[in-house]
């Protein structure tokens, strides 16, 4: 097996407040993609790393990654990005070398996911699965509404069983193929999804859940900026 991982980037960070695209930010002092791309290359099984950057940001993208030595193992290009997630994914998919038959799909928002969460979610596509997402069980408890507009108090329709709920993160992992024409058939359909994985469901494939780690988490929202650093005093300390 030939395995790499893109790397979505190209997103401004909205919620994260104003500022540079959320990528750039740095975390302790280097940027958070920089992070990301480490992650990825940590595992032994990583060849290649494509990085999918702002489309205005390719370049500084590029200076930066040939800044911070990545393994001799691992080879790293960038390509420009799109207006959504899934876009830049499929951009990102669209550069990879013939010889990759696994692909990983990580958000470059976990900048700090562990190597072992990143080899599980390897070796269970390496064991036949098309489809694997790293997931945790919920500490909230969940209600579906029916949204009202900005300050309206809204309707509870439901509260599915928090036991079966599972949250997700990155790296997603795939049989090269079958994520392939999972955005090939979207394309097609015109529609959207939250993430890859959703994608290949609407396939018909299969799709596991393995266990993720907490250090996983998103940097979405500014306390997750401080959540982050801390992980990284910690690890350092
Ligand atoms: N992403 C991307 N291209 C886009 C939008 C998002 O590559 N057009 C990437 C982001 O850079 C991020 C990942 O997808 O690494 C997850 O998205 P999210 O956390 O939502 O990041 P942003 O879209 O940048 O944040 P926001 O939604 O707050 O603007
Ligand atoms: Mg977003």
């Amino acid at each position: 097996y030939r395995t790499a991982a893109v790397i979505p980037a190209a997103g401004r960070g909205v919620r994260l407040g104003p500022g540079v695209p959320k990528a750039l930010r740095t975390l302790n002092g280097t940027p958070m993609l920089i992070h990301a791309v480490r992650a990825m290359a940590a595992s032994r099984a990583v060849s290649l790393v494509v990085v999918v950057a702002p489309p205005d940001g390719a370049f500084e993208v590029k200076n930066l990654l040939d800044e911070h030595a990545l393994p001799e193992r691992t080879d790293y290009l960038v390509v420009a990005g799109g207006d959504t997630r899934q876009e830049s994914v499929r951009l990102g998919l669209d550069a990879l070398a013939d010889n990759i038959n696994v692909v990983l799909v990580h958000d470059a928002a976990r900048p700090l996911v562990p190597v072992d969460t990143v080899d599980a979610v390897i070796e269970a596509v390496r064991n036949g699965a098309p489809a694997v997402v790293p997931a945790l069980p919920l500490a909230d408890t969940v209600k579906e509404v029916e949204p009202q507009a900005k300050g309206e108090a809204e309707p509870v329709v439901a509260t599915p069983e928090r036991a079966r709920l599972r949250s997700v993160q990155t790296p997603q992992g795939f049989d090269r193929d079958t994520l392939v024409r999972a955005h090939e058939t979207v394309a097609v359909n015109g529609e959207g999804a939250t993430d890859c994985a959703g994608l290949v469901e609407r396939l018909g494939a299969p799709v596991v859940v393995v266990p993720g780690h907490e250090e996983a988490f998103k940097v979405t929202r500014p306390l997750d900026l401080v959540l982050a650093e801390a992980v990284l005093a910690r690890r350092r300390a």
